[in-house]
């Protein structure tokens, strides 16, 4: 529910992989430039089918945020459009052009008229502090406006820490999306020996007790949690260089990496509400369905997909994924 699918080369090389394992997802619009109208999006949605090929896979769209979409704009884009995604101004990748400040006068109107609608705002919550405080520094920004726009549903995407998780019990209209990485790593993987990275992301990856909170709702599979992988390639040489861009290649292996992790934790019948069935009751969804079939079994996890290193690069996953049935 969560999903970098980009433009161009790579979207024709990394979207067949998506499109293989799962139903659909929900696409991220941080394109340069990002998707702010309906012309854009309806042509990042045709160029994504046909990347895709024969594949039977669902892009679910999103629009970049910004406060001067008026009622008729959504109202005309409504049917192809599943959520918005706000991004405060240059946070992450491409994402200049995201919001400035959050004042809740200038951002009424649009929240209005979304909570009218019935569209989900996704929110990347991190404010500009310091790296590891960033995620927790957004949360009055979540509640003030899960507080005054109660009728709007609010995605915390990526949730990091204990504390975001305790906001999202707090207020009925918050959910949030949970990436693989942050199920499996802490800053510890990141910097703790040699700098990895392919594990750089953004938001940071946290300390040992944000993991296990994390971990708690996921492997439960709580009703407002739902697996986003934040899958966001970037070509190799952007990420093995002096200003390393943030994103993790997860998509090919979010699987049967999170098959694996749950057996672990012998939560394996709680995999398929996280991965799956939660998401589309938040989202009011029904993807075609798609079965798939995962097998115990060593799969060596790729060095590359094309130009791009997934994370793992040249490790083991004790599960396999071999049949696909539509
Ligand atoms: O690590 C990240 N990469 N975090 C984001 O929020 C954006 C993403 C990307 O687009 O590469
Ligand atoms: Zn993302």
């Amino acid at each position: 529910m969560h999903l970098h699918l980009r433009d161009g080369e790579m979207l024709d090389s990394v979207a067949p992989l998506s499109a293989k394992y799962f139903s659909g997802a929900i696409i991220m619009p941080n394109l340069i430039p990002p998707v702010t109208d309906k012309d854009m999006l309806i042509s990042y949605r045709d160029r994504i089918y046909n990347a895709i090929g024969d594949e039977v896979f669902e892009p679910y769209m999103t629009l970049f945020f910004k406060t001067d979409y008026d009622y008729d704009f959504l109202k005309s884009i409504r049917d192809d459009l599943t959520a918005i995604k706000l991004y405060p101004a240059g946070i992450t990748t491409n994402s200049e052009s995201g919001v400035e400040g959050f004042d809740i006068d200038e951002l009424k109107p649009i929240l209005d008229t979304m909570s009218e609608l019935g569209i989900p705002l996704c929110i990347h919550g991190e404010s500009n502090g310091f790296v590891m405080d960033r995620e927790a520094e957004f949360i009055p920004i979540y509640e003030k406006l899960a507080t005054a726009f109660p009728n709007l549903k609010i995605i915390m995407e990526h949730i990091t820490t204990a504390k975001s998780v305790e906001a999202l019990e707090k207020y009925e209209n918050l959910y949030a999306t949970i990436t693989l990485h942050h199920l499996m790593i802490t800053l510890d993987d990141v910097a703790g020996g040699m700098l990895k990275p392919h594990l750089f992301c953004k938001p940071i990856a946290k300390r040992p007790e944000d993991r296990e909170a994390l971990l708690r709702v996921a492997l439960s599979a709580h009703p407002k949690v739902m697996f986003g992988s934040d899958s966001a390639p970037h070509p190799k040489h952007t990420k093995e260089a002096p200003g390393c861009a943030a994103g993790i290649f997860t998509a090919p292996i979010a699987l049967p990496l999170l098959t694996e992790l749950f057996e672990k934790h012998n939560s394996l019948d709680n995999l398929q509400n996280f991965v799956s069935t939660n998401a589309q009751k938040i989202y009011n969804i029904t993807p075609t369905k798609k079965q798939v079939v995962l097998e115990k079994g060593d799969m060596d996890i790729p060095l590359l997909y094309g130009d791009v290193v997934p994370m793992m690069a040249g490790k083991k996953c004790s599960w396999n994924l071999i049949t696909l049935r539509a």
